[in-house]
């Protein structure tokens, strides 16, 4: 029930209607009996920086800020947590007091869903398909969190060497391919495969409207070793996810990573555990799986 002790959090982005948080966030308010409510605002870009102000001034307790709000926020905020300075964008805000905190739980979510499938990052050598915003915060939260190497294909190359480079200087090693080393099956390219346990497709090849479309990796380089990780959880099984399943490979889709970047959001705003397995439900009931 929403009454005058109602604490907000508030989406912001443009455009906001397709968005899950407000569903998955709002149960889990309810299962945990905090009077508290989540909802979508959609922002005009020009008018971001009012509507973060607005944060402390309304008494919100945060925010989630989403496409394409996320690198505008950051120099909004009085503090920014480490995750969030490395990839260059706030997905979660904090009211801590009046003083705005900027999180990005992206990559700790990441990080999450690959432990809920047993996987640990430390000493591993993966391979990352793209190079864009959701494969920077999972290079930062692997780079962060144990991972020996990191090999980048990517279609521009010169986007996969920043990303590298920004690895190197982490202290985790980085390899650079060009994409035509996929269609080509170079050596180089076929040994990187051969060394890591996970493959994390990043880019948007597999999600509407390129759903009929996949990264062009030799389906013989996939074996039973790899852990292949689709960041798109709609469809729920990619082209690519089906191709690397048929190979021999263990598949997981984009699903927990939404979900785990939603449970660290919640657990910043509430310092109180989220209700994981609810949360997970609510999402894949709305995903009708
Ligand atoms: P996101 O925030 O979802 O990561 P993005 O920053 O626009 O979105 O990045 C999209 C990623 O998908 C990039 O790695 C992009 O490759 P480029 O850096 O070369 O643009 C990749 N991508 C998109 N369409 C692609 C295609 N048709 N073939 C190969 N890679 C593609």
């Amino acid at each position: 029930m929403i009454n005058s002790h109602t604490q907000a959090v508030v989406l912001l982005g443009d455009p906001v209607t397709h968005s899950l948080s407000p569903l998955m966030q709002n149960a889990a308010f309810k299962a945990t009996g905090l009077n508290c409510a989540y909802l979508a605002t959609r922002v005009k870009q020009t008018d971001i920086a009012i509507a973060v102000a607005a944060i402390p001034v309304l008494g919100f307790v945060g925010a989630n800020v989403t496409v394409p709000h996320k690198k505008a926020v950051l120099p909004l905020m009085d503090v920014l947590h480490q995750d969030c300075q490395l990839i260059g964008a706030v997905n979660t805000i904090v009211n801590d007091n009046g003083k705005l905190k900027g999180y990005n739980t992206d990559s700790e979510g990441f990080m999450r869903a690959l432990g809920d499938v047993g996987y640990q990052p430390e000493g591993a050598r993966v391979i990352v398909l793209g190079a864009g915003g959701a494969a920077r915060a999972v290079v930062v939260g692997m780079a962060l969190r144990g991972v020996k190497e990191i090999n980048i294909f990517n279609r521009s190359r010169a986007k996969a060497v920043a990303l590298a480079r920004q690895v190197q200087e982490l202290g985790v090693s980085a390899n650079v391919y060009d994409w035509s080393s996929l269609i080509t099956e170079s050596d180089s390219a076929r040994q990187a495969f051969i060394n890591a346990n996970l493959i994390v497709q990043t880019t948007s090849l597999g999600m509407p409207p390129m759903e009929s479309e996949y990264p062009p990796v030799p389906l013989k380089w996939l074996t039973d070793k790899h852990l292949v990780y689709d960041l798109v959880y709609n469809p729920p099984e990619t082209k690519f996810l089906n191709k690397a399943r048929q190979s021999g490979a263990k598949t997981v889709n984009g699903l927990g990573m939404l979900l785990y970047q939603g449970v660290t959001a919640f657990e910043l705003w509430t310092r109180c555990a989220a209700p994981v397995e609810l949360m997970r439900t609510v999402l894949r009931n709305e995903l009708g799986r």
